[in-house]
């Protein structure tokens, strides 16, 4: 194992999917692999029963990993959470935010009101709160990097599924007014946009036969799996991405860069 996150401490906010003998998410494998190289990890999440059996697996391994419920719409739960990490391990380096709902199926005039204040509030007001809980502990600790799991719909759309595209696309800009804003403390705030991936997010909806069809709207014919989300996550959080900052990270197998067949 390499110590590519030695001496990090990490917050991984929707990171309960990180037991590989279960569908792993891409947050959660990425939060593995922070603890398998080197650095001490939290997880945050509402799957208390993922999250804890993913924690046991670790500290089994002998790695350095705690479990807390963490709601992202709640600003109560981000301060119990920074302060529990702080309590451990005296400093915070990496948070990645990961948690989402899906609004599948909804077109604008069938959304209802409170399925849109939902999506909104997981991924907007998740990302808001999770940013200004780690701001602080973040310029302590020197520095640090804020990545947050944005979406290919960020930059495509459907025709149904408005209130995810949007909450998704806000992230993006959000970023780069975070990344603006906290710059001279360096603390680098960057998103991921993953295209079509095979998690537990998407298992129920992704059967073999939509496996097939989206595989072949991607040019590299194939539905990602959370090894190639989780591979630029951990890029922007390590510090091989040192200068980077407020950027966009597409990890969509090509899908947004294609028209479509010609045929
Ligand atoms: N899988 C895909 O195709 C895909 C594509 C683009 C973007 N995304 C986004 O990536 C993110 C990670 O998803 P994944 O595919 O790795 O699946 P995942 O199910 O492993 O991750 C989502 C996690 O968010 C947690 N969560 C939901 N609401 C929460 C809340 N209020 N507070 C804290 N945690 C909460 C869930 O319990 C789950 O552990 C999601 O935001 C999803 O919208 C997924």
């Amino acid at each position: 194992m390499s110590d590519r996150f030695k001496g990090k401490v990490a917050l991984v906010v929707g990171g309960a999917n990180a037991d590989e003998d279960h569908l792993l998410g891409f947050a959660g494998l990425a939060a593995l692999e922070i603890a398998r190289h080197g650095g001490k990890l939290v997880i945050g999440d509402i799957d208390d029963e993922a999250g804890n059996r993913s924690v046991k697996k670790m500290k089994e391994a002998g790695l350095t990993a705690d479990y807390f419920h963490l709601d992202v719409t709640s600003e109560v739960d981000w301060a119990g959470g920074v302060e529990k990490t702080m309590s451990l391990h005296g400093q915070l380096d990496i948070m990645i935010m990961a948690a989402g709902m899906p609004d599948r199926g909804e077109r604008i005039e069938t959304t209802e009101v409170d399925k849109w204040r939902q999506v909104m509030d997981v991924t907007n007001l998740g990302m808001f709160l999770g940013t200004r809980a780690v701001v602080e502990p973040m310029r302590k600790s020197g520095g640090g990097s804020i990545v947050l799991i944005s979406s290919m719909m960020a930059k495509v759309v459907r025709d149904q599924a408005n209130a995810y595209a949007t909450s998704r696309a806000g992230m993006t800009h959000f970023a780069r007014s975070a990344a603006v804003q906290y710059g001279p403390d360096n603390i680098r705030v960057n998103t991921v946009l993953p295209g079509w991936t095979l998690t537990p997010f998407t298992s129920s909806a992704f059967d073999e036969e939509w496996l097939e069809r989206l595989a072949k709207r991607v040019p590299l014919g194939r539905v990602a799996d959370a090894s190639d989300i989780a591979g630029p996550i951990l890029f922007l959080a390590s510090d091989e991405a040192k200068y980077v900052t407020g950027s966009e990270l597409l990890a969509d197998g090509g899908v947004t860069s294609w028209i479509g067949p010609m045929d």
